[in-house]
């Protein structure tokens, strides 16, 4: 499916409006600031998973790089803006890690980490009611991100078997290679 048609439809099934899309881009003011602070904290949450810290540290000055791509990554889910042009660059991320092997057992509880992150920024920042409204409006924006990741994972993943590789992980970063290429 085509990138903007996805998301289209996830909007529809998460029930994200222009209403949670411009209610984020105001929310941006109080946490596109944390956006570096939020990177160290997951940079630091991956860097004690053995198995992710060798990847982080596979390539000098991987991990300096990844805090200025992850902190954009953060201030773009307040942006207010999630169109065609916005997908593809989430289809792109996921094709990026699905290179790297970097899978949905990895990829999904590091969402959860960027959750836990902002909610507990969103709590102390907002102190009256109108918390649950932007924490309803950052829920949706997160499912809507893994949605489009993992929907990349597929198209790689069915790319790269019938590329011919038998081998599952292969066959993910076969496909996303291809793809990105
Ligand atoms: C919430 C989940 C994550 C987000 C939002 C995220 C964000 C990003 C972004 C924006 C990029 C740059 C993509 C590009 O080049 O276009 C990237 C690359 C990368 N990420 Fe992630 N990431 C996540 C999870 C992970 C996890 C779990 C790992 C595990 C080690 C990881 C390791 C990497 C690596 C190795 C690269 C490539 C760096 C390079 O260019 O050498 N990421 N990530």
């Amino acid at each position: 499916m085509h990138p903007g048609a996805l998301l289209d439809l996830l909007k529809r099934r998460t029930g994200f409006t222009e209403a949670h899309a411009r209610l984020l881009a105001e929310l941006g003011r109080v946490m596109t600031p944390i956006a570096p602070e939020v990177a160290l904290a997951f940079y630091d949450y991956l860097g004690r998973d053995p198995e992710l810290s060798e990847i982080l540290h596979a390539v000098p000055g991987r991990v300096e790089r990844l805090y200025g791509t992850f902190a954009r990554w953060y201030g773009d889910l307040f942006s207010g803006v999630y169109d065609g042009a916005y997908a593809e660059r989430r289809r792109r991320i996921g094709l990026v890690h699905a290179r790297l092997g970097i899978g949905p057992r990895a990829m999904i509880p590091a969402m959860g980490i960027v959750q836990e992150l902002s909610l507990e920024h969103l709590r102390t920042a907002l102190r009256g009611p109108e918390v649950f409204s932007a924490v309803e409006a950052f829920e949706k924006i997160i499912a809507i991100e893994i949605g489009l990741i993992e929907e990349s994972y597929l198209e790689a993943l069915s790319l790269g078997l019938s590329l011919g590789y038998r081998d599952l992980k292969e066959a993910l970063s076969q496909g996303a290679a291809a793809l990105l290429s």
